[in-house]
């Protein structure tokens, strides 16, 4: 008998769907699987404003195929002119679940983000004071800085002052990718918490350029080294409960990623609890699963759990090497294209 694993119905807590011809391509491999995810308002334009993210909620569930159930959590992108009284009223009306802070220039569409933290103070007192959440996509942008050292040194000189300076703040440190990370989150108190994509569980660095190198590992923070994964998987394994589930699925047409200059990002979507699930299993805790996908992070995010269960299934399947897009977009390639994949998502009943 194929062992099977049913958690209640996961959420996402960092994902990015995109807009238009992508938007409606990648929304169905999340809403199959995830009853809400925290959406990254990296669009361009970047989404800033509370009537941005409303205008950008309702593009999305317009792009929700008829009898799928998803709830999109919103995000506001952190800019130098942030208003912190528009962003409480988008957080007292609903609209944002987070914030999110990108340091600029560190990664896709961050152009509009935050270059001098103490322009911002404003916002993270007003945040910590109303109890919202900052998200933080954790790298410096220092040129002198290494590109697989910009988290350790982010953690340094950026978080653990800001920690300091609001220790009431809720913080997410996202897609944590390093031992330094892992180290930090788990000394940390309460107030801060942690995604981790499946690929930075699965893979070291290695398995992007031995051998060739792989456009579509490409994602950032980048893979890091053996040692950074493990510390990575050993809090997965003690159930550590302020790491939790977020895929950081970052779609980009194939041919940008296939490219002299790729793009950064994996598109996980279509393979994400099941690679998740994968791992888990290699650790061997995959009984960790549910409280990592369906409850640690809507404890950390203060969201009631979800109703409904996913099942797992152990059998075998492949993802396909490309997904067709509408529009000028042509094709995105999933991650685990082509590989054999050892656990799958049951159909629904
Ligand atoms: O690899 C990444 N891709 N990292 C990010 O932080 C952004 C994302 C994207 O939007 O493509
Ligand atoms: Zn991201």
């Amino acid at each position: 008998m194929a062992r099977t694993l049913t958690l209640p119905t996961p959420d996402d807590f960092h994902l990015h769907l995109r807009d238009g011809a992508m938007l409606e391509a990648v929304l169905p491999a999340t809403a199959r699987v995830f009853a809400r995810a925290i959406v990254m308002p990296n669009l361009v334009p970047p989404v800033v404003t509370t009537a941005d993210a409303v205008a950008y909620r309702q593009r999305i569930m317009a792009a929700l195929p008829e009898g799928m159930a998803f709830t999109p959590l919103m995000t506001a992108y952190l800019t130098e002119a942030t208003d912190p009284d528009d962003l409480e009223r988008g957080f007292g009306e609903g609209v944002f679940t987070a914030v999110k802070l990108y340091p600029a220039h560190a990664t896709t569409n961050s152009a509009h983000g935050v270059g001098d933290l103490r322009t911002v103070y404003p916002v993270f007192e007003r945040l910590e004071r109303i109890d919202g959440i900052l998200c933080i996509h954790g790298e410096v942008t220092d040129p002198e800085v290494d590109v697989f050292d910009r988290e350790a040194v982010f953690i340094e000189r950026t978080l653990a002052p800001l920690r300091r300076d609001f220790p009431n703040l809720r913080i997410v440190l996202e897609h944590v990718t390093s031992k330094a990370g892992a180290d930090f989150v788990e000394a940390a108190d309460d107030r801060l918490g942690a995604t981790v994509t499946p690929q930075h569980l699965m893979v070291d660095r290695n398995a992007m350029l031995v051998g060739g190198i792989r456009p579509h590992l490409y994602c950032l923070p980048i893979l890091k080294r053996r040692r950074d994964r493990d510390a990575l998987r050993r809090l997965v394994e003690i159930g550590f409960p302020r790491l939790f589930l977020g895929t950081d699925s970052a779609p980009h047409a194939q041919h940008l990623k296939e490219n002299a200059c790729g793009c950064a990002g994996c598109y996980s979507a279509p393979v994400a609890l099941e690679a998740y699930a994968q791992v888990f299993d290699e650790i061997g805790c995959l009984q960790r699963l549910p409280d990592f996908a369906s409850r640690f992070g809507a404890r950390f995010y203060g969201l009631a759990a979800n109703a409904g269960t996913v099942t797992l299934v152990e059998e075998a399947w492949t993802p396909p090497e490309q997904i067709v897009v509408g529009g000028d977009v042509g094709t995105v390639r999933p991650l685990l294209a082509g590989e054999v994949v050892r656990w799958r998502v049951a159909d629904r009943p």
